[in-house]
């Protein structure tokens, strides 16, 4: 595993909260269950496992299921992400290095530029890397052999991935999210892990506003567990659990600041919508991609905006969550 020197404390913490073996992954059956297969029989036959690919919201449990595989594969794993491969010379020195079996990860693979993408194509199929060496007439294609390995991708955005690059893996996956009581027993080994005391009803509480998402879970708890010791005993109790989340701004549903804003702009400054994404970012003067992959997707799936052709509108549960009665919508 490669360790980033810049790793915060949430980071390290994270990594200890992280399952060690398959039997702690809680959560994402189907997935486990064909992962598994793929992963026996390509033990059975002493070669590396097909390609993977990994898609769904951040925070889900990617990477968690990429490093599960690597260790029960018995072999080690290279992180890098799609940003961090500029050049192809970075490309080229990440899979030159590596060896027999490992896995390489590659995070927010669809972030690859298109040049890095197209040397990768050889590197996935035949174990190939053609480097071109020289400039003008002098230039010539150096063929270098590589180990045979396996690349787990992941991405929140799978409709942004070349289809070249999607039908190299040879199984796609994707990860959903996880119900409140899948996350109800996330909180409940966390809790544990990190020697904090629990009541049942605060889980629930907890569980109830995670985004049904693995990583904000255990970071609510870790907050949660600072304000259970500043303010009281250590014991995170349900009336603790509930000022605290008071404290932090999060609403019954989970809804951060964040997202009532994106609700309320699509109110109040277009009418409840449709608006283009173009024009809510710019209104919210947020990044495009920051909506589309922090916040959307749990508004989604919610049920609180609906995508259509000409754009984002809001739901009348929406307008019943915000208390905003239909009629006064209107500025
Ligand atoms: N921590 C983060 N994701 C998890 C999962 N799926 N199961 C258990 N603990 C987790």
């Amino acid at each position: 595993m490669i360790v980033k020197p810049n790793t915060s404390e949430d980071e390290v913490l994270d990594n200890t909260l992280r399952p060690q073996k398959w039997e702690e992954y809680i959560g994402q059956e189907q997935v486990k269950r064909n992962v598994k297969v793929i992963i026996e029989a390509a033990k059975q036959r002493n070669e590396p496992p097909e390609h993977l690919l990994f898609y769904g919201s951040s925070g889900l449990g990617k990477t968690t299921l990429a490093y599960l595989i690597a260790k029960e594969l018995n072999v080690e794993m290279k992180i890098t992400s799609g940003p961090a491969i500029e050049r192809p010379g970075d490309l080229a020195a990440i899979l030159t290095n590596l060896k027999e079996g490992q896995i390489l990860f590659i995070d927010e693979i669809h972030r690859l530029n298109r040049t890095c993408e197209e040397l990768i194509y050889p590197a996935l199929e035949d174990y190939k890397l053609n480097i071109i060496v020289g400039k003008g007439p002098m230039a010539r294609t150096l063929e270098i052999k590589l180990p045979k390995f396996t690349l787990i991708g992941a991405t929140t955005r799978i409709a942004q991935l070349t289809s070249p690059l999607r039908n190299r893996f040879g199984a796609i996956f994707q990860l959903k999210f996880y119900t409140v009581e899948e996350i109800g027993q996330i909180i409940e080994r966390s809790a544990k892990i990190l020697n904090v005391e629990i009541e049942k009803e605060a889980i629930e509480t907890i569980a109830q506003r995670s985004r049904f998402t693995p990583r904000i879970a255990n970071r609510l708890l870790k907050r949660i567990r600072d304000f259970a010791q500043v303010e009281s005993d250590g014991i995170i109790t349900q009336e603790i659990a509930e000022k605290a989340l008071e404290a932090l701004e999060i609403d019954e549903l989970g809804l951060e600041p964040a997202d009532r804003k994106i609700l309320e702009t699509i109110i109040y400054k277009f009418d409840g919508g449709p608006v283009g994404i173009q024009a809510l970012a710019a209104s919210l003067s947020e990044e495009v991609n920051n909506i589309l992959e922090v916040y959307e997707p749990y508004l989604l799936q919610l049920g609180l905006i609906k995508r259509t052709p000409k754009g984002r509108v809001v739901t009348e549960a929406a307008l019943k969550h915000l208390k905003i009665k239909p009629k006064n919508r209107l500025l």
